[in-house]
């Protein structure tokens, strides 16, 4: 599509539809002054025709069906904003079969359902663009299709949950209790419409899912990934992360380990002199390691009606503009896969213990010959309660371990009857 005028229809006017059409009316000088683009909004499909959004549109522009956007011939790009599986994906085929280039923000379908939608759009010589499904405002996804395609991956590490993310810093620096945190985050409209997606580790898997693929070239695999949330840490497990030096974060990782991709959410306790640890509040941050260009960091805001509407009028502009193509979008046909996904029980890494042992004499030696029988070294231990002849906590740091031995002892040490609850652990980056 040449730069010219390019008729928009969005379907899904809540928080990101809101930013995105504020946007586009309000910097529309600007957008076609920098780009050449005149982005014209000519409609917006919701089923909430009502309710005031705080934004004035033209008589006939909110519309309660989906149709007046995906029939119209004078429309070019559909932006769908609606979230969700049904009937998001129905709407995105119908555009491109109907010929409309799409833009979505919508990570958990592409995630999922990806691998339908990129193929019908392969069929119809159509882009489906989506920078605001991953970190928001932060253009990672050009980063990785664009900005350093001339590198190999070698990692990525990346805290891409808002909600989670501000969840544990509430914990952390106000003593904040998790559900009081989480219904805070749902109160700025950070959190998922479901937001156990946010605290299960499910969003940040299929962010992940997006951007394994692009950085890879392995075809979508959200069902590989390793997921873990935030609901089973305890204040406990903060406090005592802190005074060993360390945060706890929600972290995605993906990296290339002997020839194979680990794929993996889960809590992380980050050294807190490290850049990432220092990523607080709503805010996102995404560290990419390439073989030439090496670390580079990228941060933002990764939720919110403005942050992420920013993302998706660049998509838009992207389109207009010819700057992305039916066959630029990076992601692999599942016939892609150059490597192997690797299973979390070879994932190796520094781990902290938090057993609830009986406070007698041998207790220790005992839990330490189940790690030593487990090829677990001990790097660090820490037991500042004493009350005799009770269960208190003992920590535990590890040097490196291979998590098929630490989930083994971790079974064979909840069955000693010296330790009265499961065992915690939280794996830990960093250095050895
Ligand atoms: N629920 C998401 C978050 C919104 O908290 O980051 C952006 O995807």
């Amino acid at each position: 599509m040449n730069a010219g005028i390019v008729n928009v229809g969005i379907i899904g006017f809540g928080t990101v539809g809101s930013g995105t059409a504020k946007i586009l009316i309000e910097n529309a000088v600007l957008i076609r002054r920098r780009t050449g683009a005149d982005v014209r909004l000519k409609r917006i499909a919701d089923l909430d025709v009502t309710r005031d959004r705080g934004i004035k549109l033209a008589p006939g522009v909110l519309v309660p069906d989906a149709n007046a956007v995906l029939n119209d011939p004078e429309i070019g790009v559909v932006v769908e904003l609606m979230g969700g599986i049904h009937p998001a994906l129905e709407f995105i085929k119908s555009a491109l079969k109907n010929g409309k280039h799409v833009v979505t923000a919508n990570k958990q379908l592409l995630a999922e359902k990806g691998a339908e939608i990129f193929a019908l759009a392969r069929e119809k010589n159509r882009v489906v663009a989506f920078e605001a499904a991953v970190a928001g405002g932060i253009p990672i996804i050009k980063v990785l299709r664009e900005s350093l395609s001339c590198n190999n991956i070698l990692s990525i590490h990346g805290i891409i949950n808002g909600t989670s993310n501000y969840i544990l810093t509430k914990m952390t620096r106000e003593g904040m209790s998790f559900q009081d945190a989480l219904k805070e985050a749902q109160r700025l409209g950070y959190a998922e419409a479901n937001p156990a997606f946010d605290i299960e580790g499910v969003d940040t898997a299929h962010k992940l899912t997006l951007l394994a693929s692009l950085a890879f070239g392995i075809p979508l695999s959200f069902d590989r990934v390793y997921k873990e949330g935030i609901t089973r840490i305890t204040a406990e497990d903060i406090l005592y992360a802190s005074e060993l030096g360390y945060k706890i974060k929600l972290l995605a990782v993906t990296k290339v380990v002997d020839g194979g991709i680990e794929l993996r959410v889960h809590p992380t306790m980050i050294p807190e002199d490290f850049l990432i640890a220092r990523v607080d509040g709503v805010l996102n941050a995404v560290m990419v390691t390439g073989d030439y260009v090496g670390e580079t960091m990228y941060y933002g805001r990764g939720a919110g009606d403005m942050p992420t509407g920013s993302a998706v009028v660049s998509d838009i502009i992207d389109i207009a503009t010819g700057r992305q193509t039916a066959g630029s979008c990076g992601i692999a046909a599942p016939d892609g896969e150059k490597f192997a996904i690797r299973d979390m029980k070879d994932v190796v890494s520094m781990y902290y213990f938090r057993f609830s042992a009986i406070d007698k004499p041998g207790v220790l030696s005992r839990i330490s010959g189940v790690l030593g029988s487990h090829n677990i070294s001990i790097s660090a231990v820490i037991q500042k309660e004493r009350r005799e002849g009770e269960a208190v906590p003992v920590v535990v740091l590890t040097h490196k371990a291979r998590e098929e031995d630490v989930v083994e002892a971790v079974g064979e040490i909840d069955k000693l009857n010296v330790v009265s609850e499961n065992t915690r652990f939280i794996r830990v980056e960093g250095k050895e």
